[in-house]
């Protein structure tokens, strides 16, 4: 029987698909298993259901005597050092595509709240300060009708341009390769990252987490924006320069930010961010549907079954 570690309880779904071929370990806790721990089980186990939230680099892979396969409960896998479970013959995989829709409709979200200031009338309302219908109480910025630029029209990105449609808006993408399908089918244009930033009402960012997209918005870039504009992340905090983004959201050279994603998650408790008003934070969570989660514990499995019994897995990621 196959030995398999999970490093959170993830939905029964994927866990039973698991339990009728393999003797299944659970980390029961709610914060990630501590290194050591992690480090333990990768040495005893033929395979591992990781979470984002877990780093699978050098030191831990260098534990594995027979792990075969690491089946990341994420589509993002900056967290795996793919070089090193390559030279060891460990066989990544990611859950793609299910989880597109649903971090979307959250990317809308985040816009829609950091553009029209929901949190902060929100709180206001609740805390009694509101003393009258105002001419110019709570203003924010028109969604329909403005420009939108995608950063990385990839699935994600795409499915965020979609739903731009309906609000009329005039859609902008940065990718590394052009995607004339996406063109024709949601009118969507091509242009360098610098236009994007100078002309986008809203900024929302898609790329994966790479040593390209590191700081790819930097002070530089994000000078380059309108102050009227949004900047929405749910992709990966790393990407943006989160000490030059809170100065520009100090200075007000930016409207307001929406994130779900932060250079260091989970975000301190007293961290700049956090006191201001015109940033929308939520603890990354994209992908978090019932219905979307309990999928993803199912490809995830999917996808560690498969490599455990010889076979080609459906989402296997490489360098
Ligand atoms: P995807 O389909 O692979 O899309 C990524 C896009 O980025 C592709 O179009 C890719 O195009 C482009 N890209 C990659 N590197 C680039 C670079 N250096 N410069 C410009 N464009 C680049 O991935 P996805 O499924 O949409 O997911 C995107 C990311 O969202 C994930 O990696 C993950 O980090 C994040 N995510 C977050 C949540 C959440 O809970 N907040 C949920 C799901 C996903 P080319 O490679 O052709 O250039
Ligand atoms: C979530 O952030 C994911 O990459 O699936
Ligand atoms: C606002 O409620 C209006 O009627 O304009």
């Amino acid at each position: 029987m196959y030995r398999v570690y999970v490093t959170r309880r993830i939905p029964e779904e994927g866990l039973k698909m698991l339990q009728r071929l393999c003797q299944v370990e659970v980390w029961e806790g709610d914060v990630p298993p501590p290194r050591e721990v992690l480090m333990e089980k990768v040495e005893e186990v033929d395979g591992l259901v990781s979470l984002l939230s877990d780093r699978i680099d050098g030191q831990v892979l260098s534990r594995a005597r027979n792990l075969k396969v690491v089946a990341n409960y994420a589509v993002g896998y900056d967290n795996i050092d793919l070089l090193e479970a390559e030279k060891r013959g460990v066989v990544v995989t990611n859950t793609p595509g299910i989880l597109t829709e649903t971090t979307a409709d959250l990317t809308w979200a985040l816009l829609l709240a950091a553009g029209r200031r929901i949190v902060e009338a929100d709180t206001f309302t609740r805390k009694g300060q509101w003393k009258s219908w105002g001419p110019r109480l709570l203003l924010g910025q028109d969604i329909h009708g403005s420009n939108l630029g995608i950063v990385g029209l990839g699935r994600i990105g795409a499915a965020v341009a979609r739903r731009a449609q309906g609000f009329a808006m005039n859609v902008l993408y940065y990718n590394r390769t052009s995607r004339p399908d996406y063109e024709e089918e949601l009118g969507v244009q091509r242009v360098e990252l610098e236009e994007l930033l100078q002309v986008s009402d809203f900024v929302s960012i898609h790329v994966p987490l790479t040593e390209d997209t590191h700081h790819l918005l930097g002070k530089k870039e994000l000078d380059l924006m309108k102050p009227s504009a949004v900047l929405v992340n749910t992709a990966r905090g790393e990407i943006v320069d989160e000490e030059a983004l809170i100065q520009s959201l100090q200075e007000k050279k930016l409207f307001a930010a929406g994130l779900d994603v932060f250079a260091r998650e989970p975000i301190d408790e007293d961290h700049p961010l956090l006191q201001m008003e015109q940033v929308v934070v939520l603890p990354h969570i994209g992908s978090a549907s019932f219905r979307t989660r309990a999928r993803m514990a199912q490809v995830a499995c999917e996808n560690l079954l498969a490599v455990l019994e010889g076979k080609n897995p459906p989402n296997p990621v490489s360098r």
